[in-house]
């Protein structure tokens, strides 16, 4: 029996633990997600770790605190499973910046190339099913170096992370020219002038961020990597240029460190609005009326899985 509109007198935090018990839930979320949800999920982490997790699960629903790319490729992953997600609306800039009509006009057009496609995971079900292959920040490098060496490569859609990759590799490639909103506001002078203040702080930077301030990174990684490289860094500081969600993980899991988020030239650091959309009270909700859901046509859920699968195969 679930506990539809009854208050237990326990917290907000303390029902949706409970409703995820009588729902056999299990609740995932991204690094980026506010604090409150962070600190209730089942696992908490990248776009890579959160993949694997959507894979693996036994329980009967996926409460996905994350953005739809994310929700939506745990339920091409899991068809009979109902995957939920707090607000809908919950989208990403990169995923906008490549629709699926203009990918497949785009390959017709240059159907002579034979592309091998590989979609970073910010994307939509529709590009998913055009592509060769899948990645994540986590794995762009190993899944370009897996690439058929006779094969012309198209990178979608971050050409930030695609020139990343390429700079790693020297794998020549086409990049689609998205980007995410967020990572590009950072700039050579915002965080050249917070480096100036912490000197002795390394620089962490997420691969979706410009040339120039990768070129000032000691580090470019995805988030869940942030965490490794901080924890096994001698350092005391660190400046951290990603999406400020990223903070809250960082300072819980290690405390004795210092955390600098990276500034904007407009803001003392940057969030994803679309991240920020998911909040408890819309967690409860989706938890209690088990909705808003993702639906995906079986065809078009089918196609897409399979470069996913062929990503989850690679990383391992
Ligand atoms: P990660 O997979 O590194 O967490 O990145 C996801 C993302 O959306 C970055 O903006
Ligand atoms: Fe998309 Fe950027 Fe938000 Fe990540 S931070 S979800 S890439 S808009």
């Amino acid at each position: 029996m679930v506990s539809a509109g009854v208050n237990f007198g326990l917290d907000l935090a303390g029902e949706i633990k409970a409703l995820k018990r009588e729902r056999n839930a299990v609740i995932l979320a991204h690094n980026y997600q506010i604090p409150e949800l962070q600190d209730l999920a089942d696992y908490v982490g990248d776009s890579l770790g959160l993949s694997f997790q959507a894979a693996k699960t036994d329980a009967e629903v996926i409460l996905f605190c994350g953005v739809h790319f994310m929700a939506e490729t745990a339920k091409i992953l899991n068809p009979t499973k109902k995957v939920i997600l707090p607000d809908l609306d919950a989208g990403c800039s990169l995923s906008e910046s490549c629709p699926p009509e203009k990918l497949q006009a785009f390959l017709a057009q240059h159907a002579d190339k034979s592309y091998y496609v590989i979609a970073y995971i910010n994307c939509s079900a529709g590009v998913k099913a055009l592509s060769d292959v899948i990645c994540t920040s986590g794995n762009a490098e190993k899944i370009v170096r897996a690439a058929p060496a006779d094969r012309n490569i198209l990178f979608v859609p971050d050409q930030n992370l695609g020139a990343w990759v390429i700079e790693r590799t020297g794998r020549r490639m086409d990049l689609w020219q998205g980007n995410c909103y967020v990572h590009i506001e950072f700039t050579a002078r915002s965080i050249g002038a917070i480096h100036a203040e912490h000197p002795g702080a390394p620089v962490v930077a997420h691969p979706e961020c410009p040339f120039a301030v990768r070129l000032l990174a000691d580090e470019v990684c995805s988030t869940e990597k942030m965490i490794t490289y901080c924890k096994e860094s001698p350092a005391r500081a660190f400046i951290v240029v990603t999406e400020a969600g990223m903070l809250h993980r960082l300072q819980k899991e290690i405390p004795s460190k210092l955390f600098i988020p990276g500034p904007t030239d407009r803001c003392a650091c940057a969030e994803c609005r679309f991240m920020k959309m998911n909040t408890l009270e819309k967690a409860h909700a989706a938890l209690l009326n088990l909705e808003p859901e993702i639906i995906l046509p079986e065809q078009l859920r089918a196609r897409a899985e399979a470069p996913i699968r062929r990503m989850l195969e690679l990383s391992r």
